[in-house]
């Protein structure tokens, strides 16, 4: 059975890459089969976090997806701390995943820097709780950004070990699926799905305005660098403005981007935000200087985002409305999750009490 599930989290700064990469997806994904929105919040203490901060962050990720336009209705909104089967299904996948799966994680080795002694262990164990948010929900289809496809391979990974390690257990226990796609590699019943990464479109990775070869990001110093989507339509013309770019016109063709990764990038970027490829934005601008290009782009990128920034700034006025979203989302995420634990806790032959 498909079901969505993705996440972002509440690092503050959320900026276009997170919109145009993830949350924009998420949106028409919802009418397309039961969708599930997270704001993954016990990962964001992975890190060093504040604790004043973090219901601020955790309310203006549920405000950008509320205004970017999924229907809580529809789709389930919730903050992955009140659903306790998040952390008691990854410590159950600490214990699968292998300490050598772990230590090939990019993203690990980005953040731990050069003090990896120094790194916390939630940050080193990050890609299990991501296992366990997909598979706790059994989930088949995860929209996401470029940078997340290793997580994603881990999760297929995990999901494989699991399936094969306790395969006579979901056997007996009759707490199979079949498995859709026979291979050697695994037993023909599954109990937890291999999940579709959904990685696609002309903006799976959005790079910084200052640099077009390193990826926006809300951890980059550089305010510049970014698009956040709480900055004013005048905070957005300057940026765009400001965008490092080279002297050369707009090619006709994406071959003649190749080398240009500034120009690919904000090419991207319209292409993203109206919807068309790259190759239409090109064939409308090829030849343009960039003074041209840029005030087309400063006045798209106004024209989507402001209204949104609006509704956002408007929903964070009503906390309480927010924090009643994530409620009543989180208990619709439990009667999935719960079920889903239960039965992973037969399978892994715990005694149960009550
Ligand atoms: P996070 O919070 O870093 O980013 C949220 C989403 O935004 C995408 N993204 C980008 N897309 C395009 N260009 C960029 N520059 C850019 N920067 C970020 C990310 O790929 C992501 O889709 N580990 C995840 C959160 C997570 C999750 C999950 C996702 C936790 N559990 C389960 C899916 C399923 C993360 O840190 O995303």
């Amino acid at each position: 059975q498909p079901r969505v599930f993705s996440g972002v989290q509440p690092t503050g700064n959320l900026h276009l890459g997170n919109y145009l990469g993830a949350i924009a997806r998420f949106v028409p994904l919802q009418d397309e089969m039961p969708a599930i929105y997270c704001v993954v919040d016990l990962h964001a203490i992975t890190v060093k976090h504040d604790p004043a901060l973090l219901a601020g962050t955790t309310r203006e990720v549920t405000a950008a997806y509320l205004a970017a336009g999924i229907d809580p209705k529809k789709a389930i909104i919730f903050n992955q701390s009140q659903v306790r089967e998040h952390a008691e299904l990854a410590w159950i996948f600490n214990c699968i995943a292998r300490i050598g799966w772990l230590s090939r994680m990019t993203q690990f080795k980005e953040k731990a820097g050069k003090n990896r002694e120094n790194a916390s262990v939630g940050l080193f164990a990050y890609p299990t709780l991501m296992a366990a948010d997909i598979l706790a929900y059994r989930a088949t289809h995860v929209p996401v950004g470029d940078d997340q496809k290793q997580h994603l391979e881990l999760t297929r990974d995990i999901a494989q070990k699991f399936n094969n390690d306790f395969a006579d257990q979901i056997k007996e226990l009759g707490l199979g699926i079949p498995n859709p796609t026979p291979s050697p590699e695994l037993p023909d019943e599954l109990f937890f799905p291999l999940t579709e990464p959904m990685i696609a479109g002309p903006a799976t990775r959005i790079m910084s305005l200052r640099d077009g070869t390193k990826k926006m990001s809300k951890s980059d110093p550089s305010d510049l660098s970014r698009i956040n989507l709480r900055d004013s339509a005048e905070e957005i013309a300057k940026k765009i403005r400001k965008a490092k770019t080279d002297p050369e016109p707009l090619p006709s063709e994406m071959d003649g981007l190749a080398e240009r990764p500034e120009a690919a990038n904000l090419v991207g970027i319209y292409a993203a935000l109206s919807g068309k490829s790259k190759d239409a934005v090109l064939s409308e601008f090829a030849g343009q200087p960039f003074s041209v290009f840029k005030p087309a782009l400063a006045d798209l990128a106004v024209d989507k985002l402001a209204p949104m920034t609006g509704e956002m700034n408007r929903l964070l006025a009503d906390p309480g409305h927010i924090d009643a979203v994530l409620r009543d989302g989180a208990g619709r995420a439990s009667e999935i999750a719960g079920p889903v634990l239960r039965d992973a806790r037969r399978i892994m032959g715990f005694l149960e009490g009550r």
